[in-house]
């Protein structure tokens, strides 16, 4: 009895050890996965600085590539997450003013960050979709940054992320994805050329490479689970899925006022619509004729 006891102890203490080894390596390859740094060349971007390319960058900014949808619609800095045990992420303050995370940025810097999701001193920035910001063709890119260098000045510092044990084991399991998207970044690759604009699926093509449709609705848009906790699946945008039903005209209205053709609402916290909405007819139009082109497919999220 004594001696059965006694090897059940062992059995449970060995099984303890396994466990604590297990949160521990969890953790540390967790931390590894949140602290990553990148030692890579920028290339030059030309920054352009008459009216009609600014103004073409802050219609980027705040219709097509979303800054403003986590940095706030005054880029002064917002909360995306915030849930004790697991951590915090704010994206910080991008404007001028006090308390800003780019007042000594030189437009070198603005490329590093925004086509390579990396900071100035090398470290890969949490969740900035860079992935779809990559495909930025140069003048886009240098509109951007153009618009940024210009915006209006506001002060607000919001508090540096972070990321608790728990967070980290969650990052180690890959429960939220890649939460460093420059790992999915080629930084060799040279920067793109134009695209022209026009209603046409090439150009809609493009729009849906920089506006991170892709991240939650999944690499060929058929539907996927967002990274984002508690998000509702982002469902099938090719012909396969309700788009397949839907008119140009309804496919519009979805975008700019949230609200489906059968009166389902779309919730803005994870399906960001409200900058979507920001978009022009004929953005809009592009875009519906590139899902349009896509191959049926079947639903495959989950
Ligand atoms: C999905 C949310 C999200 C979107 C969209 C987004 N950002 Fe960010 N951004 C963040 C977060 C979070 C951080 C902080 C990351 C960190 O400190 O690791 C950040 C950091 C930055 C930084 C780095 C500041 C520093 O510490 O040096 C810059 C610059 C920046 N973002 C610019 C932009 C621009 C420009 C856009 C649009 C082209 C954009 N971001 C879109 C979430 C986002
Ligand atoms: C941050 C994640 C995210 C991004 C980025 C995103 N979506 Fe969505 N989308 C969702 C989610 C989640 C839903 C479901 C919303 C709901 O039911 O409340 C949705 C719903 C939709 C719907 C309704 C589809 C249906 O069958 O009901 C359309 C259309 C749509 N998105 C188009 C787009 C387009 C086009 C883009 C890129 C320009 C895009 N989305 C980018 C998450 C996203």
């Amino acid at each position: 009895m004594i001696k059965v006891l006694k090897w059940l102890g062992i059995g449970l203490g060995a099984l303890l050890g396994v466990i604590v080894i297990a949160v521990v390596v969890l953790l540390l390859l967790g931390r590894s996965r949140v602290n990553r740094s990148y030692n890579i060349q920028v290339e030059t971007v030309a920054i352009p600085s008459d009216a009609a390319s600014v103004q073409r960058g802050q219609h980027l900014v705040e219709a097509v590539v979303g800054c403003t949808g986590c940095h706030g619609t005054n880029l002064a800095g917002k909360k995306v997450f915030e849930e004790g045990p697991i951590g915090r992420v704010y994206a910080p303050n991008i404007t001028g003013g006090q308390g800003s995370a780019t007042g000594a940025y030189t437009d070198q810097d603005w490329a590093r960050a925004i086509r390579h999701g990396v900071s100035p001193k090398g470290k890969g920035l949490l969740i900035m979709p860079v992935e779809d910001y990559n495909n930025l063709s140069a003048e886009d890119l240098g509109a951007i940054i153009a618009y940024l260098k210009a915006v209006p000045s506001v002060d607000n510092q919001t508090p540096k992320p972070d990321i608790r044990p728990l967070g980290r084991i969650l990052v180690a399991l890959g429960a939220f994805g890649e939460v460093v998207p420059a790992q999915l970044v080629d930084h060799t690759a040279s920067l793109p050329g134009p695209v022209a604009p026009g209603v046409n699926v090439e150009y809609g093509g493009y729009l849906v490479s920089i506006s991170g449709c892709k991240g939650c609705h999944g690499k060929d848009l058929s539907g996927a689970q967002p990274p984002e906790p508690g998000a509702p699946l982002a469902p099938n945008l090719t012909r396969g899925g309700h788009l397949g039903k839907w008119s140009e005209a309804e496919f519009i209205r979805t975008l700019r006022t949230g609200v489906e053709p059968d009166g389902e609402e779309m919730d803005a916290e994870f399906m960001p619509w409200e900058e979507y909405a920001k978009m022009t007819d004929e953005e809009m139009g592009a875009i519906w004729r590139y899902l349009l082109s896509l191959p049926a497919k079947e639903s495959t999220a989950p």
